[in-house]
């Protein structure tokens, strides 16, 4: 069986390595949809050696498409996926908009796919945030073996989490600095070439960042456990593609580190480096695959049950793209 499938957001860049990782993954796709603004509508893209034509979403009727993968911004999903569900077609959405809604299943297949049947609610499921979901691949089987009392978490996270322009932003600014040509930003609150930012998102009341919050209600729903405490610093630095986390947890129970090792080189999606003189970085590793790297794995010297890791994958794939690719394969696989 095949599946017609809209992409919106296709020209952007987490729709486009959606449209690419739908064809490396052999997505059983019947018809490729890919829609935008009317800004770019028309335009063509590359679909497994074939052009495709961009529609405009507003004119598209999605009773058209079984499944939907939205990468357009949180509004553009407030306005089309009730459209799009209502119409039959299955959304699986990118954006932050309806993570938090209670009947909306909120998934990492490798964490909880158990939790996607709830997707017959409202026909939406929600693809959790970038930062989440390499932190919860890396964390389940220890999760799962010892329980989680306290996550700190400080993320160092890639321009490209903030799209296109974002990236445009940094190759710019670079450029101009090495040119001695002055500098401006609009993406970013700040310079981010040679820099680093400690705000991602809008700051909430409690002082954090809505990027930090997100990390707070998405792991406590993901792991549907809200007495897992977690304390995130998101930080934006000056790189293309790649985020890297420095995770500091307290198991509830002792654990071996022996046995942790042996979990997270049993664990799907994650690849452990052993080596205590090596580590993973974004450039060297992480970017251009799929997979969520730990290293710096140690023993903290301040807490008994304390557990330090590093932990790099490539926000536009697994934090974004491949995700939901593996969402939609989860879908069809078991309920369409
Ligand atoms: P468009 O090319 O028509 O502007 P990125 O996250 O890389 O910035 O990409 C954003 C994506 O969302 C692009 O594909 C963009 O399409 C799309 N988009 C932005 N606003 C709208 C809108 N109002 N309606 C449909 N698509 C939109």
């Amino acid at each position: 069986q095949k599946f017609n499938v809209a992409v919106l957001g296709a020209t952007g860049l987490v729709g486009r390595q959606i449209i690419e990782t739908l064809a490396e993954r052999k997505f059983p796709v019947d018809q490729l949809f890919p829609l935008a603004s009317s800004r770019s509508a028309g335009e063509e893209i590359d679909f497994n050696g074939e052009k495709v034509t961009v529609l405009d979403v507003e004119e598209f009727d999605f009773s058209n498409a079984h499944i939907g993968l939205f990468s357009a911004g949180g509004s553009v999903s407030e306005k089309y996926a009730p459209i799009a569900a209502e119409a039959g077609c299955v959304v699986i959405d990118n954006t932050s908009h309806f993570r938090y809604d209670y009947d909306v299943p909120l998934i990492v297949p490798e964490v909880n796919a158990h939790n996607l049947a709830d997707f017959r609610n409202r026909n939406i499921i929600a693809n959790p945030n970038c930062s989440t979901i390499q932190m919860l691949v890396a964390l389940k089987p220890i999760y799962d073996a010892y329980g989680i009392d306290r996550i700190n978490v400080s993320t160092y996270q890639a321009v490209s989490g903030a799209g296109k322009e974002a990236v445009d932003e940094l190759a710019k600014q670079t450029a101009n600095l090495m040119n001695a040509r002055p500098m401006e930003n609009d993406v970013f609150p700040k310079q981010i070439a040679f820099n680093v930012i400690p705000q991602i998102d809008a700051f909430q009341e409690n002082g954090y960042t809505k990027e930090e919050m997100k990390m707070v209600w998405e792991t406590q729903k993901i792991l549907g456990d809200s007495s897992v405490m977690v304390n995130p610093t998101a930080v934006r630095v000056p790189v293309f593609f790649g985020h890297a986390e420095a995770i500091h947890l307290e198991t509830r129970m002792p654990y071996d580190l022996e046995q942790v090792k042996q979990l997270l080189n049993d664990a799907p999606g994650v690849e452990l480096i052993e080596d205590e003189n090596d580590y993973p970085t974004p450039v060297s590793d992480a970017s251009g695959n799929d997979t969520v790297y730990v290293g710096r794995l140690r023993a903290d010297i301040s807490h008994p049950h304390g557990l330090n890791l590093w932990v790099v994958s490539d926000n536009t794939r697994k934090g974004a793209a491949t995700n939901s690719v593996q969402i939609a394969e989860e879908l069809v696989n078991n309920y369409l």
